[in-house]
Formats: C-alpha cells, structure tokens, sequence
C-alpha cells in the first residue's frame, strides 16, 4: 500500500497536479490500484461538511479544526483504509498538514506546541501516516494572480494575504519537522513543469517502492 498526499496554499496547483499524478500512477500500476481522492468532502457525506467548513459561518478555529478533524476520521474510515487495504494507492489532496497549517500554525495567538500536540491526537486516532507528503510550494502573490485568473478569489482576498503566507510557513515548519517523510517542489512554474518535478521527487523518494509496487 501506497498513501501519498499533497499539500500547498490555495492557488499551489495541488487538485491539477493530483490528478496528473493519478494518470501517472494508473499507467504504472493500473487504473484499479489508484484512488485520487480530497479533504474535505472525499466521502460519501463530506459535501454537508465541506459546505460546513468553507462556508464562514463558524466563529471558533478549533470548531473549524475538529470538523476538520471530523471529515478526516470520516475519510479514512470510509475511504482511504479500505484502499489502502486492497493494496490501491492513495494520493490524497491535502490531509492533516492542512488542519495543522492552516489552522494552528498560521495562527500567531495559538503557539506552535500546539501542532505537536494536535499531532500527538492524529497518532491516537490511528490515522494512517502518508509515505510521502508533496508539498507544491509558491508565495501568496504568485498563488492569488492563478486564483485571479480562475475567477476564484473569494476565500483568498476574505483571509488576506499575510494568513496565506503565514500557511506556507508553517507547512516549511512541519516539513522541518520530518524532513524524510516530505518532498518539496516549486509550484511556480507551469503545470509540465511542476509535474516533471513531483514525479522526479516521488521517483527519489519511493523509487524501489514504486517498482515493487507495480511488480
Ligand atoms: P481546496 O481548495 O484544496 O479544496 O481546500 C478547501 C479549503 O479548505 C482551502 O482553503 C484549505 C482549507 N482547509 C483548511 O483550512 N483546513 C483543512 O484541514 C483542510 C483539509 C482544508
């Protein structure tokens, strides 16, 4: 079994690059051994609670951290361990580095202790670890001009800047954290670009992993 995650800001390119990773995936090891899937929402269910999350209405972050959390629990029970357990592989479009980025790192009344903490309750959930967590990388401003250009400000001007390059930093936090378990690409390039440099990483780091796999 083979779980892989990708992490970036709004506007990274995470959701094409999933996909494009899926297609190469599939020609590798055949398109029944490959599940691209996303949180929140990736459940039969999660719309109500995506809607819930995204939607503004909750005053709290931790009430947005544990429904977070929630659609996570939800994810993996339903979804990722069963695939995982028919031997599939998972590329997961963001998973706990999101909860952990967004809502505790980038948050400068909440210390970063906390994200060791919230980790701490991952590990007694069970939640499975990713083998690989790709982290596309790019500043605020590169991610909010692709945003412009989709039509897709609303939630990037609503939280402003600063808070995205906030997220970014504590994604390079995390990744400091367990530099073996993560790779980094720089998204600011175009999509063949960008793909071209996930896969090398990926390649890299679970290489034998990948043709064993596929064996
Ligand atoms: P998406 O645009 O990648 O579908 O993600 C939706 C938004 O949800 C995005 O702004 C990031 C945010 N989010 C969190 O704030 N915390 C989380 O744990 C997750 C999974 C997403």
């Amino acid at each position: 079994m083979m779980f892989i995650v990708l992490e970036g800001i709004d506007g990274s390119g995470k959701t094409t690059q999933a996909r494009r990773l899926g297609e190469w995936l599939s020609g590798l090891l055949g398109r029944e051994r490959v599940l691209v899937t996303k949180e929140p929402g990736g459940w039969p269910g999660g719309d109500a609670v995506r809607r819930l999350a995204l939607g503004g209405s909750l005053s709290s972050v931790w009430g947005e951290f544990f429904l977070f959390m929630t659609d996570r629990c939800e994810h993996v029970s339903g979804v990722v361990t069963p695939a995982l357990e028919k031997g599939v592989c998972v590329v997961c479009d963001r998973y706990t580095p999101s909860t952990l980025a967004y809502q505790v790192l980038s948050n400068p009344s909440i210390g970063n202790e906390a994200a060791d903490y919230m980790t701490g309750v991952s590990e007694v959930i069970g939640l499975p670890r990713p083998d690989c967590v790709c982290l596309l990388d790019i500043g605020a401003d590169a991610a909010r001009r692709r945003l412009e250009a989709r039509g897709k400000l609303d939630s990037f001007d609503a939280k402003g800047r600063d808070y995205f390059e906030r997220v970014r930093a504590g994604y390079d936090v995390l990744m400091k954290r367990s530099p073996d378990g993560w790779i980094k690409i720089d998204a600011s390039g175009d999509e063949n670009a960008v793909f071209g440099e996930l896969k090398r990483g990926l390649e890299r780091r679970l290489g034998t992993r990948l043709s064993g796999y596929a064996a």
